[in-house]
């Protein structure tokens, strides 16, 4: 029989089990234990309608009691441990948005084609237009039609990487200059020409401190009425100029090339050392830059133009060795070691 009494003792247990709740699951199993319809309170209330008015009043009031008293207390409850789950849910699900962003790394043109780029757009702004040419190029390009003939020490297999590709095993061959580009440009279009044609060019060499099989190269031609060497000087200062600042004193030395005459290698006084001496230039003060002259009538007449009528110059460089000059780079195989470290340095 239960007595407001009895009701009391269970309430006080049912406040010790409810504050030691840990979790809403173990809150729910104490709610039924307390207040569900097995708990004392249940069969308490159930008992009313059978009892004496007395015990109905005083147990009625215990009643009511107890479960508003455990009912608010269970509420409580309910609500603080589903705010700790709340809680612990958004710690450990939490997006903390001052963390820097993971940076995607970013790519950089190499120093080779940066260079290419600067050079070529000293040419445009002159009005010159971009060409190009075949890398496996025919040897009547690369030699003949260049006034060089089968004979020619650069045409031994010791120099050229040639293709055996079709007939003539020596007939194909990948590029050893960018020049063939003056003879197919010179075959396809009329003059007036101002052409610049830089590519990827190849030799029998391996791969050293200075020397590698493969390297790249600018080609600059003009054809028109009455150009002269006064013509390249002038072009070639102001290369110079756009290149390193003005102040650059260039120089000619007589050389040889098949395919101008005369000819000529430009040196330039030294960009770091003004002349006086210094490692970059050997101690020489002068830094050779690159080979030209005056397009030989043999080239214009073999491409279908009058020596008679128009005359030009041309040009050969190397960009590589202008982008190691550039950055202080020693060995051209830094260039292509594809060292990351090497070449993010050239941004
Ligand atoms: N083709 C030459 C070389 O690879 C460079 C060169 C020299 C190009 C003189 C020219 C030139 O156009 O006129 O060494």
């Amino acid at each position: 029989m239960t007595t407001p009494d009895t009701l009391r003792e269970a309430a006080d247990a049912a406040e010790v089990a409810v504050a030691d709740a840990r979790s809403i699951t173990d809150l729910d199993r104490i709610e039924d234990e307390y207040l569900g319809p097995e708990s004392a309170v249940a069969v308490a209330r159930r008992s009313l309608r059978a009892a004496d008015e007395e015990t109905r009043r005083e147990l009625g009031r215990a009643v009511h009691e107890v479960s508003t008293h455990l009912g608010a207390l269970v509420a409580e409850r309910r609500a603080t441990l589903e705010r700790a789950a709340i809680d612990g849910r958004l710690a450990s699900e939490s997006l903390d948005l001052t963390l820097p962003g993971r940076v995607p790394p970013r790519g950089t043109v190499h120093a080779v084609h940066a260079m290419w780029d600067e050079i070529v757009d000293i040419f445009v702004a002159l009005g010159y237009t971009v060409a190009s040419g075949p890398e496996a190029e025919t040897a009547y390009h690369n030699f003949d039609a260049l006034n060089t003939p089968p004979w020619h020490p650069a045409r031994l297999e010791s120099d050229t990487l040639y293709l055996d590709y079709g007939d003539d095993p020596e007939g194909v061959l990948l590029r050893t200059q960018t020049s063939p580009v003056q003879v197919r440009w010179l075959e396809e279009h009329p003059t007036p020409v101002y052409v610049v044609a830089p590519g990827r060019v190849y030799r029998r060499d391996p791969l050293d401190v200075t020397h590698s099989p493969v390297f790249h190269q600018m080609e600059g031609l003009a054809v028109d009425r009455d150009l002269s060497f006064a013509d390249l000087k002038g072009t070639l200062q102001h290369f110079i100029d756009a290149l390193y600042g003005k102040g650059r004193r260039i120089r000619f030395l007589p050389h040889f090339f098949p395919f101008t005459e005369p000819s000529a290698e430009l040196f330039m006084s030294c960009h770091l050392c003004d002349g006086s001496g210094c490692r970059t230039c050997s101690n020489k003060g002068w830094i050779e830059l690159l080979g030209c002259g005056v397009v030989d009538p043999y080239v214009l007449s073999a491409a279908g133009h009058d020596p008679d009528e128009v005359s030009g110059f041309a040009f050969g460089v190397g960009i590589d060795r202008l982008a190691m000059a550039r950055h202080g780079i020693p060995e051209i195989r830094h260039l292509w070691d594809a060292d990351l470290r090497v070449l993010e340095q050239f941004r």
